[in-house]
């Protein structure tokens, strides 16, 4: 069974309903541990009131990001995890990172990639005046916000929209495919060749 480590920053809506797919018996998984790089996320108390172990690695804890991530990894690899989920992370991951999870890395962006990559996707699609938006599950590599694709949802730009209700809208659509992207990696249904993903279909009668 494959063990995610599910890393965020705040809220942890995305986290919410990745808990809960797993909960359902969605996503054939078990989440392993939830990482937050800041002591106050809500998204710790989510995990910790579900028994999944929660644990703060604060940024400025370390002198370096190297350390830092040093710090991630040895958490993730202690609860024995497989599969690392940003939920919300805002932190850039370096190629010291992301080689010790080459290809076993997920990321929501919300915003329809490659547009708008970055900390700001609202505000930026929002000045641009894009008429539709949406967001992007994306394996993690090590460009910001460039890694191969797995799933998109669309959602429109509504006249008067603000950073506020533009997200809103985006967000119910993260909720559904960021766990199904999870669902499909852990059924072993995402191939890629580290530029465009690839999802197997289950034939009937059940195998691939
Ligand atoms: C989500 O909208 C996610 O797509 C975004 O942060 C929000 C976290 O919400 N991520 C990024 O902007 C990554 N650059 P949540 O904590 O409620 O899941």
């Amino acid at each position: 069974k494959e063990r995610l480590g599910i890393l965020c920053s705040g809220r942890g809506s995305n986290l919410a309903s990745i808990i809960e797919a797993v909960e359902r018996g969605d996503i054939p998984a078990e989440i392993a541990i939830v990482i937050a790089d800041k002591a106050d996320a809500y998204a710790l108390e989510r995990a910790r009131e579900k028994g999944i172990p929660a644990v703060p690695v604060i940024y400025r804890d370390y002198a370096e990001r190297a350390d830092f991530e040093r710090a991630l990894l040895k958490e993730l690899q202690a609860h024995g995890v497989t599969l690392v989920v940003l939920a919300g992370f805002m932190r850039i991951l370096s190629p010291i990172f992301v080689h010790a999870y080459t290809g076993r890395i997920l990321n929501i962006h919300p915003a329809l990639l490659p547009s708008f990559p970055g900390a700001h996707a609202h505000r930026d699609a929002l000045a641009y005046g894009v008429k539709v938006s949406g967001c992007t599950v994306h394996f993690v590599d090590e460009g910001m916000d460039s890694g191969p694709i797995i799933m998109q949802a669309a959602v429109p730009v509504l006249e008067g929209d603000t950073e506020e209700t533009l997200a809103a809208r985006v967000l119910e659509q993260e909720h559904r495919i960021f766990p199904a992207s999870i669902k499909l990696y852990v059924e072993g249904r995402l191939r890629t060749d580290g530029r465009k993903v690839q999802i197997l279909h289950v034939a009937e009668g059940g195998s691939l």
